[in-house]
C-alpha cells in the first residue's frame, strides 16, 4: 500500500521558532493523526532549511560558523516537535548528506539535458529576499521595504529553463482545480500565470554566498536556496531508491500562504516536470497568525512563543487552540484572553469537569468501577443520537480539513452529556433506596463514562495525551483506530474508574 505521505514546510534556520511554525506543525501532525487512526500508513517529514545569505550573516555577526549556528536552532525546532507532541517519522535538515546528494543529482540531470544554461545578467538584487528584483516591483518609486538593501549588480549565473513549462502548468491546474486547497487559492495562481514566467536563476556566485549547496557543474556557484529547498521533500525518502516509490507522490503539501507563489504552484512542479517526476498531489495552503491584524514575524518584533503558551497550559490546550481558532486557509488573530476564554469554558468546563465529576460520583456510589447501563429512555436515546450526529458531522470535517468545525461538534456532544447529566442527577438519585433510582444511577454513570470515552476517541489527533489521559481513567480502552469501538454500546461495565483528576487547573 503506497503510504499516505504529509510534509510540512521546511522552516528558516534564521530565528527562534514562533507561533506560525508552531500551528503548521500541529495542523500537519493533527492531518497526520486523523489519517492514521483512518486506516491508513502515514509517513510525516518536517525539518529545516538551512542555506542562504540570512543564515550565512547572522552566523558571520556572532562570529560562528553557518553550521554551528544551525546545529544549534536545529535542536529548538526539533524540541518544539518535541513539546507540540508532533509525531513526525523524520526531521530533514538542508545541510544533511542525503539530500545536497539530491539536490546535485537533480541539478546535473537538468543541466545534462539543457535545462539549465548560462547567462549574464544586469539588475537589481535584493538581499534580504535573495533575488533580482524589477523596477516594477517599486511601489511610489522607491523598493518595498522587505526588500530591504537593494544593490544594481551585473552577474554570470545559471538560469532554469521554466519559462518553456508555462502553457504546461497551465494546462495542469485547470486539469487539476483540486491541486490547492483551499480551492479559490488556484485563482490567485491563475491571475500569476498570465504575466510571460521568466526563466529561474538558481545560481548565486560563490564570492557573494559561500553557505549554499555548490552546483555540480560548476563549483564557483551555489544553489538558490529555493531550488535547494523544496528539493527536500523527495531528499527525505530517498529519491532514487526503491524506497522512493512506496512514499511518492506527497499526498499533501501543508504550507502557509507566503510561499504558495511562486514556490510550491510554479517552480516546483515544472522542477519535477521537468526531471520527468510525477507531482505532488496536494498543496494544502493555511493563512496567518497575526497579532492585533499583522503578520507576526521576526523582523517587526511581533512574535508569540508558542513555548511559553505551552508551558503555561499544557501542549494539548495550545493544540486545542490554535486548531479550534483557525480556519484552515484564513487567517487568524492570536490574543491571551481569547486562548483563556477557550481554556477555561471549553476545556476546562465543558471537557474537565465532566471528567472529575464522573470521576468524584464513580468513587462516591460506585466504588470506583463503571457500573452497567440497564435503562434506555428519552435522555439515554437522545444522547445516543446526538453522539451519533456529532461524530457524522465530525469525521467528514475531518477528511475535509474543517478541524474547528469537528471541535464545535465534538463539543456540543461533550455539552450534551453534561445536559444529560444535569437531567439524570445522579447526586440526587444516590440518597434514594429505591432499585429502580439504583437503576437509573448506575445507567447514568454509564453514560458519562461511555460518552467520555467516545468523546476521546474522536478528539485523539489534536489532543491526544488527553484523550489518553481520559481513556486510561474511564475504563482503560483506548481506540487506536476509527473503524472499531466508535459506536455506542458500552463494553466499559466493570471495568475501573481512576483517581479524580484535574485535566485543565484554571488560568
Ligand atoms: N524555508 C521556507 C520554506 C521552504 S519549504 C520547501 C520558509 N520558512 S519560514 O520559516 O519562513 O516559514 C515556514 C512555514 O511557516 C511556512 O509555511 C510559513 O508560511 C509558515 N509561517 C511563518 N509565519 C507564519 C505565521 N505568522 N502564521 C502562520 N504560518 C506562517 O518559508
Amino acid at each position: 500500500m503506497k503510504k499516505f505521505y504529509v510534509t510540512t514546510a521546511i522552516d528558516y534556520a534564521n530565528g527562534l521558532p514562533h507561533l506560525g511554525h508552531a500551528y503548521e506543525k500541529v495542523l500537519t501532525d493533527v492531518i497526520a493523526r486523523s489519517r492514521r487512526m483512518a486506516g491508513e500508513d502515514v509517513y510525516f517529514l518536517t525539518g529545516m532549511d538551512e542555506h542562504g545569505q540570512k543564515v550565512q550573516q547572522t552566523a558571520n555577526k556572532e562570529g560562528i560558523e553557518p553550521i554551528e549556528f544551525t546545529n544549534n536552532l536545529a535542536e529548538h525546532f526539533k524540541g518544539l516537535c518535541r513539546d507540540l507532541n508532533i509525531s513526525n517519522d523524520d526531521f530533514i535538515r538542508t545541510t544533511e548528506e542525503r539530500h545536497k546528494k539530491v539536490v546535485q543529482e537533480l541539478l546535473q540531470k537538468l543541466f545534462d539535458a539543457g535545462e539549465i544554461y548560462e547567462a549574464e545578467y544586469t539588475g537589481f538584487y535584493s538581499t534580504r529576499a535573495e533575488q533580482f528584483v524589477l523596477e516594477k516591483d517599486k511601489i511610489d518609486g522607491d523598493w518595498p521595504e522587505e526588500f530591504g538593501d537593494v544593490q544594481e549588480i551585473q552577474e554570470r549565473n545559471y538560469y532554469f529553463r521554466q519559462s518553456k513549462y508555462q502553457s504546461w502548468l497551465l494546462e495542469f491546474l485547470k486539469e487539476n482545480p483540486d491541486f490547492i486547497y483551499p480551492r479559490y487559492r488556484l485563482k490567485q495562481v491563475l491571475e500569476f500565470l498570465k504575466e510571460p514566467l521568466n526563466d529561474l536563476c538558481i545560481s548565486r556566485p560563490i564570492e557573494r554566498l559561500s553557505w549554499g549547496i555548490p552546483l555540480p557543474f560548476d563549483e564557483k556557484f551555489v544553489t538558490y536556496v529555493w531550488f535547494d529547498a523544496l528539493v527536500n521533500y523527495i531528499s527525505a525518502i530517498g529519491y532514487g531508491t526503491d524506497r522512493f516509490e512506496e512514499y511518492w507522490p506527497a499526498d499533501y503539501h501543508v504550507i502557509g500562504k507566503d510561499i504558495m507563489l511562486p514556490p510550491h504552484s510554479v517552480y516546483w512542479p515544472i522542477m519535477l516536470h521537468a526531471c520527468g517526476i510525477e507531482l505532488p498531489r496536494h498543496l494544502l495552503v493555511h493563512g496567518w497568525w497575526t497579532l492585533a491584524g499583522s503578520k507576526m514575524s521576526k523582523s517587526t518584533g511581533k512574535v508569540v512563543n508558542p513555548l511559553e503558551m505551552v508551558d503555561k497550559f499544557g501542549t494539548d490546550a495550545f493544540r486545542y487552540f490554535v486548531m479550534r481558532e483557525m480556519t484552515v486557509g484564513q487567517d487568524s488573530d492570536f490574543s491571551e484572553p481569547l486562548f483563556l476564554s477557550r481554556y477555561n469554558g471549553e476545556l476546562g468546563n465543558d471537557l474537565g469537569n465532566l471528567l472529575s465529576r464522573l470521576l468524584n460520583m464513580g468513587g462516591r456510589y460506585t466504588e470506583g468501577v463503571i457500573p452497567a447501563a440497564t435503562v434506555v429512555e428519552q435522555p439515554e436515546e437522545a444522547l445516543h443520537k446526538q453522539w451519533e450526529k456529532s461524530w457524522t458531522n465530525a469525521r467528514k470535517a475531518y477528511d475535509e480539513f474543517l478541524f474547528h468545525l469537528a471541535l464545535e461538534e465534538i463539543f456540543e456532544f461533550i455539552r450534551s452529556i453534561n445536559r444529560y447529566a444535569e437531567v439524570r442527577a445522579p447526586w440526587k438519585l444516590a440518597k434514594s433506596e429505591d432499585p429502580a433510582d439504583r437503576a437509573l444511577l448506575d445507567t447514568s454513570l454509564a453514560n458519562m463514562a461511555e460518552g467520555l470515552r467516545l468523546a476521546a476517541s474522536a478528539l485523539k489527533p489534536i489532543i491526544p495525551q488527553t484523550c489518553d489521559t481520559i481513556c486510561q481513567l474511564v475504563g482503560g480502552k483506548e481506540v487506536e483506530r476509527w473503524d472499531e469501538g466508535m459506536d455506542w454500546g458500552s463494553t466499559l461495565a466493570g471495568c475501573n474508574l481512576g483517581e479524580k483528576t484535574i485535566l485543565f487547573p484554571r488560568g
